[in-house]
């Protein structure tokens, strides 16, 4: 059985500190993001989505800009492959909704394309580098629940 953890909707303000271990460790310790990339003017405006053990260790998170744009997904390591990736982006696209969104967007890193598939999402356009990572760019048109 997989290890239980919850996922909640936060603030920037609310939530820095454990959104910024999750991304420092998985972008910019593992996948070797530069640290002036990985942090920007953004997150303040975000809605961030984080998944905490049931002791409060942070798990992984995601966020969503005001423009439906998702982005910033990670899963810590050692809790891979139990789904909690999918809690998030679920979170994500219930905010999404929530909000009326018409659609979202993301830009997936190329190993995580068939991930986003799983959710609807299809590539858009041709493949691109960004922050020394293959990226392409994925939309899902969300249907009112
Ligand atoms: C990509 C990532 C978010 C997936 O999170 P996860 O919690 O391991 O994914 P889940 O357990 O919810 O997996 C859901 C499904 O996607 C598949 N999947 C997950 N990661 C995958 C990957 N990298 N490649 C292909 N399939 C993947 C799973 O096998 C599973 O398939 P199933 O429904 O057939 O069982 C996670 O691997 C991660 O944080 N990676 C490092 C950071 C990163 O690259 N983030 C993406 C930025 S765009």
């Amino acid at each position: 059985m997989s290890n239980p953890f919850t996922v909640s909707m936060v603030s920037w303000h609310d939530g820095e500190p454990l959104l910024r271990a999750i991304r420092d460790a998985v972008f910019i310790r593992e996948q070797g993001v530069p640290e002036a990339l990985e942090w920007d003017e953004f997150d303040a405006d975000c809605r961030h989505a984080l998944a905490l053990s049931l002791n409060g260790e942070a798990v992984a998170c995601g966020r969503i800009y005001t423009n439906g744009h998702i982005g910033r997904v990670a899963v810590m390591k050692s809790w891979r492959e139990q789904r909690v990736g999918t809690a998030i982006v679920e979170a994500l696209l219930d905010e999404a909704r929530s909000r009326g969104y018409p659609w979202v967007d993301i830009d997936a890193q190329t190993h995580a394309v068939p991930f986003y598939q799983g959710f609807g999402f299809a590539a858009v356009g041709e493949e691109f580098m960004d922050a020394g990572l293959p990226h392409i760019k994925m939309k899902l048109e969300l249907k009112p629940r």
